[in-house]
């Protein structure tokens, strides 16, 4: 495989097609019996960075992973009540396929996943998924650092770059597939300040025209860089809203 074989011409857009919106109306979820989500109630619109705050157990990734319908895949007896709507449609109208492309999400053992590949070979999957051409993409390329990596090396395992640079290449997977909703489920939650400061600009930039939600583990560290903040704890919500008030009140 080689980056040239890739560059195909196209006309696509770079951008998604609209501004996205999901509400969780009286939403609920119990898995073998265990009610896991209980009546969640929440709209996260494009334009504002949502973080979803809980401790281990919380409910966060069977949350997100509602959003694509990924939790009848991991547990055997998932039952829902209530309604997601993903730009007014239910969720359960959309096809699997559409969900995928509509959602790029994130999760700890995707990024490990990742160390099995090579750079180059990562970029051109990404790329021939869309037939696009990575130099329709160089302005986004240079902003991720990704250019520089390029000039380096195609055969490097992704295991052997930093951990900025797997999520900045994931970021850019996600801008390729044009997904309009991009959720990382706690990856953010162990790097350090210099990589979480460029990650969280470019998600600032990302989130213009797309819905953009990032959970952690972590109050203090995620809650000021919040556009929403949302605070679960055994399946329920217990807050949503500007970080502003929870600051003050610390
Ligand atoms: N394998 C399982 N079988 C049954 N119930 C499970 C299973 N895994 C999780 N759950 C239930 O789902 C709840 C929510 O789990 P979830 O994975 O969404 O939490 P989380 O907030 O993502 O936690 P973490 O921060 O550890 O990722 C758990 O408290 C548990 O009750
Ligand atoms: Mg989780």
């Amino acid at each position: 495989m080689s980056i040239q074989n890739n560059l195909l011409r196209s006309d696509q857009a770079k951008t998604p097609e609209n501004r996205s919106i999901i509400e969780f109306l009286n939403f609920s979820i119990s898995i073998d019996g265990v009610s896991v989500l209980k009546n969640i109630d929440l709209t996260i619109q494009a334009g504002e960075l949502t973080i979803v705050y809980g401790p281990r157990g919380a409910g966060k990734s069977v949350l997100l992973r509602s959003l694509l319908r990924l939790n009848k895949e991991i547990y055997d007896n998932v039952d829902r009540d209530g309604e997601l709507m993903i730009n007014g449609k239910s969720v359960t109208a959309y096809d699997k396929k559409t969900l995928r492309r509509l959602i790029t999400y994130v999760e700890p053992s995707f990024v490990e996943a990742l160390d099995h590949l090579k750079f180059g070979e990562f970029i051109n999957l990404v790329l021939s998924e869309k037939q696009v051409a990575l130099d329709e993409f160089s302005s986004e390329l240079d902003r991720l650092g990704i250019l520089k990596l390029l000039r380096r090396e195609l055969q490097t395992p992704l295991r052997e770059f930093y951990t900025m640079e797997k999520i900045m290449i994931l970021l850019f997977a996600a801008i390729v597939r044009k997904s309009s909703i991009i959720v990382l489920d706690c990856i953010l939650d162990h790097v350090d300040d210099e990589t979480l400061v460029p990650v969280i600009k470019e998600l600032s930039t990302l989130k213009e025209d797309r819905v953009v939600i990032l959970s952690t583990r972590h109050k203090n560290r995620f809650l000021p860089l919040a556009d929403v903040f949302v605070i679960m704890k055994d399946g329920k919500i217990e807050y949503k809203g500007a970080p502003r008030e929870l600051i003050l009140k610390r």
